[in-house]
């Protein structure tokens, strides 16, 4: 069976490679308005989201990451970083930081359906999109309070996930799918 949805479900991709260009404004809106549409627990909607187009900051935040990867074990780092030109954001022109409420169990979940949202919507609009993870170690060094100040996560919200956006410069081949991870219990 297949449709205009599931095939869109099927074609995205993580993008590890931008062009330079901006997405413009139109993509830009339509992109927060299917993220701000997406469902929560209790609609609590304990997100809040930051468009980061300015890549000064981001290079800052890369900085930072790779300092605190740096002082973990090689076993423990991510194989990317054996790259020194891996840059955690990979360049993109547009990052959305999706900072989440505390105390609510459903946060990090709720920020996983916004975030999938919000790849899909690009990936509506021909654009490629790379969900990350990664920059939450900018949040444990010495410089997380001034990232969450430049970054405008309302007072004691904290970083859930990121996604950056922008025209892929990559092509990428279907993740493998893992065997086993369905069953059916009739
Ligand atoms: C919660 C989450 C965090 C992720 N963090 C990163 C990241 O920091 N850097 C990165 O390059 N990819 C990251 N990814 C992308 C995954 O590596 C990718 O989704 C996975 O390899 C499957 O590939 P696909 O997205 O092309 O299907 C993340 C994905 C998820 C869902």
């Amino acid at each position: 069976m297949s449709n205009d949805t599931l095939r869109l479900i099927s074609a995205r991709r993580s993008h590890r490679a931008y062009e330079s260009t901006p997405i413009n404004e139109e993509q830009l809106n339509a992109i927060l308005q299917a993220a701000v549409e997406s469902p929560s627990a209790v609609n609590r909607q304990p997100w809040h989201f930051t468009v980061v187009r300015n890549q000064g900051l981001l290079d800052e935040m890369n900085k930072a990451v790779w300092e605190q990867m740096m002082k973990r074990d090689t076993e423990k780092r991510s194989p990317r970083f054996a790259d020194s030109k891996f840059h955690v954001f990979y360049h993109a022109p547009t990052v959305i930081f999706i900072s989440g409420m505390p105390d609510n169990p459903y946060t990090p979940i709720d920020g996983g359906i916004a975030v999938e949202n919000i790849a899909l919507a690009a990936e509506s609009l021909g654009l490629g999109s790379v969900i990350l993870g990664m920059p939450r170690d900018a949040f444990a060094g010495e410089k997380a309070d001034a990232f969450r100040q430049a970054l405008r996560f309302p007072q004691g919200w904290d970083f859930v996930i990121a996604i950056a956006v922008g025209v892929p410069a990559d092509t990428k081949d279907a993740h493998i799918v893992k065997e086993d991870r369905i069953s059916f219990v009739d």
